[in-house]
């Protein structure tokens, strides 16, 4: 799922140590098989620019701790659970990399998709998830529509379907 996030150009220049010591100021703690390096800013990522000035809009300056280390596995395509405390920025390690990954499918020919699925255990997770993710698709023209119980099922089709 690598396409145009190739990241962790800057971070593979760091030693092993570098990255122990770097880790270990992050309070990172990892386990699995070959595990790609965190990395520093965003710049490391390779994104694209329109992505680059969205998640500059969101002043969002450099990645949180999770984001370091989840979003080069993520782009890696490898599956990761991650942790991390309320608030820290979790949704974005998975929404920007389905960004660079939607971006990369060719256009959606009528009545095919969605591209990328979420899927959230509660209706205020969903929707939260909703919100983030549509911060940084706006640039992008990828539409985002949040689908669950207790709501009217034909708008909610609707909107799916546009
Ligand atoms: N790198 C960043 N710099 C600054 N703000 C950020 C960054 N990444 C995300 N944010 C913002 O931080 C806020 C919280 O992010 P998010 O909702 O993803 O947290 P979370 O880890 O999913 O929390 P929870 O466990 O409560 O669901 C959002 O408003 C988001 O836009
Ligand atoms: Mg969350």
């Amino acid at each position: 799922m690598v396409g145009r996030g190739n990241a962790y150009t800057n971070s593979r220049g760091m030693s092993d140590q570098d990255i122990s010591k770097y880790k270990k100021n992050l309070a990172i703690r990892v386990s699995g098989f070959d595990v790609p390096r965190p990395v520093k800013t965003f710049k490391d990522y390779g994104f694209f620019a329109e992505l680059m000035k969205a998640i500059a809009k969101q002043a969002c300056e450099k990645p949180t701790l999770i984001q370091c280390q989840a979003l080069p596995i993520v782009l890696s395509g490898i599956d990761v659970i991650g942790i991390a405390k309320t608030g820290s920025g979790k949704t974005a390690s998975f929404v920007l990399p389905m960004i660079v990954h939607i971006m990369d499918q060719p256009e959606l020919e009528k009545e095919k998709g969605p591209i990328g699925v979420v899927c959230a255990p509660t209706r205020e997770l969903a929707h939260q998830i909703y919100l983030e993710a549509k911060k940084f698709t706006k640039a992008h023209g990828i539409r985002v529509s949040a689908v669950y119980g207790g709501m009217s099922k034909l708008d909610q089709f609707k909107e799916l379907k546009a």
